[in-house]
């Protein structure tokens, strides 16, 4: 059994976050989301705390902090807006930890310092319109021409993609070698031919953006290929796995948001002469919601505390994402229920939760994708 004692550190830091997210991101965020205005302010301000590159080492740019931080950090600032958690989760997990661990010094240098200290945005285009779980059916090309490669294709639902500085792309190099023949690249997002074909309007995370990317004979100089030609694939995959521990996260910021919404409501509403709180029905709802956010948490923790041993971690994270993004919707469907006609208002945040939890069970591998996954991690087939 994985002892969670957190050290002084960690600890400090989940107080900082928690203190952040009450403070300076829980009173707009029902706002933002009914404009989807992108949280910029926001997240400057947790840019200066060290939330945008809480892994990458002090030396790179970032806060050299452990997972198991990050999991604690990521769960407050989700539990106040789930939105500003997936810009968080996206830069950190998805861009600046495939930089720092696969990037070589120039791309060190130039692309994961500013990502990392928050200076600059990132953004990972794996999703296309023809590939969303079958992720190795890309069909995006980069064709080598001399020093730099020719990236034609489009890419969709991507995170921060309107509001991002620096792409990470995967791309077909050689089509007849399958998911060995896709590369990853690094692209700025400001080179002519990347063009922002389209900004969604989602049912939930409505103020973190969420845009359709094309990319039009855009020349990519070759340096800029992560560690080598086909290792695309494994890269997306490896990412990936650290990706699903942030979802996981943001899951059970949006879960815990849901019952504390629900433990000062029963506090304060009153049927048949008795406070919501006192009917059995009302406490074995709490006391479900309260177990499995307890066990999400500690399904997520393991996952992390694995990571942070340099340990395979695919089935953990996946097995996080999986349970944490269920217990999230069933979390808001509950709270819901508790609030009665009030939860389906908008003068309540419990319908924001809901509307929140259900990406948890689609992004970063849906949950029959994260079946897979652990599936074949626990038959040996991979
Ligand atoms: N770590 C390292 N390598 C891995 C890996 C992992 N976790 N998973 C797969 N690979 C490797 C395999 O070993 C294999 O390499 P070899 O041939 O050398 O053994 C190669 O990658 C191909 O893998 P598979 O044969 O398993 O490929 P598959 O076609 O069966 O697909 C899949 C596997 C698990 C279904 C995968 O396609 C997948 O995860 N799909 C979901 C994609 C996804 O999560 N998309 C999210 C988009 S990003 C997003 O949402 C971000 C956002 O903005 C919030």
């Amino acid at each position: 059994m994985v002892d969670f004692e957190f050290t002084d550190e960690q600890a400090m830091i989940r107080n900082a976050a928690r203190d952040f997210a009450d403070k300076e991101l829980a009173a707009g965020a029902a706002e933002r989301d009914e404009k989807e205005q992108f949280p910029s302010e926001e997240i400057k301000k947790m840019a200066e705390l060290g939330f945008m590159g809480m892994m990458v080492p002090e030396e790179a740019g970032g806060a050299g902090m452990d997972t198991v931080s990050y999991v604690l950090a990521l769960e407050e600032i989700s539990r106040a807006d789930a939105s500003a958690g997936v810009i968080m989760s996206v830069n950190n997990s998805l861009v600046c930890w495939g930089l720092e661990k696969f990037g070589n010094d120039m791309q060190k240098e130039k692309y994961l310092k500013p990502l990392a200290s928050g200076k600059r945005l990132g953004a990972f285009c794996l999703s296309e319109p023809e590939a969303g779980s079958d992720a190795v059916n890309q069909r995006t090309t980069a064709v080598r021409d001399g020093d730099i490669y020719l990236l034609n294709g489009t890419k969709n639902f991507i995170t921060n993609g309107a509001n991002a500085d620096v792409l990470l792309v995967m791309a077909t190099t050689d089509k007849t070698k399958g998911a060995k023949g896709v590369s990853a690249f690094i692209v700025e997002k400001s080179l002519p031919g990347v063009i922002v074909s389209k900004k969604e309007h989602k049912l939930g995370i409505r103020s973190s953006d969420t845009a359709q990317i094309t990319f039009q004979d855009c020349r990519v100089p070759k340096e800029n290929v992560i560690k080598e030609e086909g290792f695309g694939f494994k890269f997306a995959m490896m990412t990936l796995d650290g990706g699903r521990i942030g979802i996981a996260s943001q899951a059970i910021g949006i879960a815990r948001a849901a019952l504390d919404a629900s433990l000062k409501y029963v506090k304060e509403r009153k049927a048949f002469d008795q406070y919501l709180r006192e009917f059995q029905a009302i406490q074995f709802k709490l006391a479900e919601m309260h177990t499995n956010i307890e066990a999400a948490h500690l399904l997520t923790l393991s996952a992390a505390l694995k990571k942070d041993r340099g340990e395979k971690f695919t089935k953990e994270a996946a097995m996080a994402k999986l349970f944490a993004s269920k217990v999230a919707v069933d979390c808001a469907l509950e709270a819901i229920q508790i609030h009665g006609g009030y939860g389906y208002l908008k003068d309540f945040p419990v319908e924001r939760y809901l509307r929140d939890a259900k990406i948890t069970e689609i992004y970063e591998g849906t949950s029959e994708i994260q079946r897979i996954v652990i599936a074949r991690e626990v038959l040996g087939l991979k």
